[in-house]
Order: structure tokens, then sequence, then C-alpha cells
């Protein structure tokens, strides 16, 4: 079976993306459904092009045991909307800019995370000015997030 190619995307691609980039992969491994999933990040802005991720969501990642620190943030493209098969907004604000970048007919790939993942329609909130007790928030919302995404492609593949 072809894999399943997800972009996660938020605003900077240095905190909330990268850092769910890293967990989905880390619980694909775990679950040995890493050959049926391609994951990548990426910002709608672009002020963080080139850079690693927030140090803070690195250190998060690093108390879980996962290794984001070589991933660098890029800004979302127009080849993305035909290279991925869905496009998860962290929140209600990425949702709206990317359903304006989307060509004709890609619209209907981008969703907002929680909302695809386990159906609560949430956003994964920016924790870019909030203190290091948001990281942490930050990763469990996001464990629990991709953790609900496994299980519903777990069912799909089975
Ligand atoms: P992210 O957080 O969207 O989760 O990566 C942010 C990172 C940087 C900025 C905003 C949000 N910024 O304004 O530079």
């Amino acid at each position: 079976m072809k894999p399943v190619r997800l972009l996660f995307v938020c605003l900077g691609n240095i905190c909330r993306s990268p850092l769910a980039e890293g967990v989905l992969r880390a619980l694909a491994e775990k679950k040995g459904l890493a050959p049926a999933l391609e994951v990548d990040s990426a910002g709608t802005g672009a002020w963080h092009i080139g850079d690693p991720p927030d140090r803070r969501s690195i250190e998060a990642a690093r108390r879980h045991g996962i290794d984001i620190s070589e991933l660098r943030g890029r800004q979302v493209r127009p080849e993305d909307f035909r290279n991925f098969d869905l496009i998860f907004g962290m929140d209600e604000n990425n949702v709206r800019t990317l359903k304006r970048l989307a060509p004709e007919g890609a619209a209907e790939k981008v969703r907002l995370f929680l909302d695809y993942a386990s159906g609560r329609s949430e956003d994964v909130p920016d924790p870019y000015y909030e203190g290091p007790e948001a990281f942490e928030a930050l990763y469990q919302m996001l464990d629990a997030g991709c953790s609900s995404l496994l299980v519903r492609f777990g069912e799909r593949a089975s």
C-alpha cells in the first residue's frame, strides 16, 4: 500500500508542527506503522526558514526520548498541495491561511489537526509567547492527537 503523506502546518514551523512531526514519527515507529506514513512540517510564515525548532520544543521532545534538533523550518509551498494527502493546520488560523493558499480542488486536503485526529474541534494553541510549562502541555496534546491519528490509520490499514 502507498504511504499516506501528511504535512503538519503551524505559523512559524519552529514550535508546534516540528514537534508534531517528531512525535508522530516516533509513535509510528513504535507501532510498526512507519512504512505506511510520510511526515513533514511547514509554516505559513517565512520568519524561520532554515531555523532549527525552538529550543523549548527540542527540549520537550528530548524529555520524551525524541530528537527533533535536525529539523529545519520551511514555508508552505504550492506543490505541498499536490504532494501531500492531508495537510493539518494546528489551529483555525492556520487552516484559514492554508485554504486561501490551496489551489482549486485541494482545499479538502486541509484539516484542523485535532478535529481530524480525534473528532475534537480544538486548536493546538500557539505556545511561542508562553512559559516552558506550555511546551510540556503542547507535547501531551500532540502525543494524544498523534496516537488517535494512528488508531484511525491503523483501522484503515487493517
Ligand atoms: P509555531 O509558533 O507556529 O508553533 O512555530 C510560532 C513561532 C514563531 C512565531 C509565531 C509562532 N513568530 O511570530 O515568529
